[in-house]
C-alpha cells in the first residue's frame, strides 16, 4: 500500500535550481501542472514515470514513501503502481474494445472470474467521461480522441487499478471534466494532470507552475479559486454547448448570453 509519493526538486533547462525544494503528493490528491509550452510539464510527469533518482537531465528525485523506489516497479509491470497517458496514445491493436478491456483485465487482475465485471464497470466509467458513448463491439483504432481518453482514463483506474495516474494534456473536447473529476475523486488515488483548462485546475487540490524546466510554485486552491469554479464550470459548459451545436452543423440562434445563464 503506497501512502505518498514525493519529488526532490532539482534544476531548470538553463541549471539554476529550482525555487520549490519538494512536493509532496498523497492518496486522495488530485493535482495539476500548468505552464507554457516547452515549461517542462511532460518532462515532470517523465521523471514521476521514472521514478527519477538524479538520472535524468533535471536532476530530480522520486520518493515512495519516504524511500526510493524498489526495483520491481521498473522491472515488473504488474507491480508498478504508475499509470501514464501520453498526449500521443495510439493503438497498435485494432481489437474491438470489449476484447481489448478483457485482454488488459486478464493481465492486471487477479481474480479471473471477475473479468467481465471489470470490463463492465470500466466501460461504464469510460461513457460517463464522454458524450459520445463507446460501443463494446466499435474497434479502438475507430475511437476518437474524446473516447479514447475517457477509455484510457477509466482502464487506468479500474482495470490497472493503479495508485498513481499521470496524464499528460486532458482538455480533450468531449471529456465531462467535472464528471471526471467527481468520478476520480471516488477513487482515493493520486491524479496529476497536465492541463490549463481552468475547470480542471480550480476543482485540483494544488496545481504546480512550471517556467524554463523549473518548479515555480505551488498554489494550493483556495477558497475565493473554489467559488470561482463553480462559474468557471458554468461557462465552460455553456461555450461547450455552443461547441456542439457548431459541430452539429446548427446556426447559434437567440441571445448568446442565455447559454450562460
Ligand atoms: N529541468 C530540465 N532540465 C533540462 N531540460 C529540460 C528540463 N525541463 C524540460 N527540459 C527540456 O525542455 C523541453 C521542453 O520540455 P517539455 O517537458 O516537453 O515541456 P512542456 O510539456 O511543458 O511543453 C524538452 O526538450 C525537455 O527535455
Ligand atoms: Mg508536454
Amino acid at each position: 500500500m503506497i501512502h505518498s509519493i514525493s519529488v526532490i526538486m532539482g534544476k531548470g533547462k538553463t541549471g539554476k535550481k529550482e525555487p520549490v525544494e519538494r512536493i509532496d503528493f498523497k492518496m486522495g490528491d488530485v493535482v495539476s501542472i500548468v505552464g507554457p509550452t516547452g515549461s517542462g510539464k511532460t518532462t515532470f510527469i517523465n521523471d514521476i514515470e521514472l521514478f527519477a533518482h538524479e538520472n535524468t537531465p533535471t536532476g530530480r528525485k522520486v520518493l515512495i514513501d519516504g524511500k526510493p523506489a524498489p526495483d520491481e516497479y521498473r522491472d515488473d509491470p504488474s507491480k508498478n503502481p504508475i499509470a501514464l497517458i501520453t498526449q500521443h496514445t495510439t493503438f497498435l491493436s485494432d481489437l474491438p474494445v470489449k476484447e481489448f478491456l478483457e485482454t488488459h483485465a486478464r493481465i492486471r487482475q487477479a481474480d479471473k472470474s471477475r473479468v467481465q465485471h471489470f470490463v463492465n464497470e470500466t466501460l461504464g466509467f469510460a461513457n460517463q467521461l464522454t458524450g459520445e458513448p463507446i460501443l463494446i463491439h466499435s474497434r479502438m483504432t475507430e475511437l476518437s480522441g474524446g473516447q479514447t481518453r475517457a477509455l484510457l482514463i477509466a482502464d487506468a483506474t479500474i482495470i490497472c487499478d493503479t495508485p498513481i495516474v499521470l496524464l499528460d494534456e486532458v482538455e480533450n473536447a468531449g471529456i465531462h471534466r467535472t464528471k471526471a473529476l467527481e468520478l476520480l475523486r471516488q477513487h482515493r488515488k493520486i491524479f496529476i494532470f497536465v492541463t490549463h483548462d481552468p475547470r480542471i485546475a480550480l476543482l485540483s487540490d494544488f496545481r504546480i507552475v512550471m517556467k524554463a524546466g523549473m518548479v515555480m510554485d505551488v498554489l494550493h486552491t483556495d477558497k475565493k479559486e473554489k467559488e470561482y469554479a463553480l462559474e468557471v464550470s458554468k461557462l465552460d459548459d455553456a461555450l461547450c454547448i455552443l461547441r456542439d451545436k457548431i459541430r452539429h452543423g446548427e446556426r447559434l440562434t437567440g441571445h448568446l448570453l442565455e447559454a450562460f445563464a
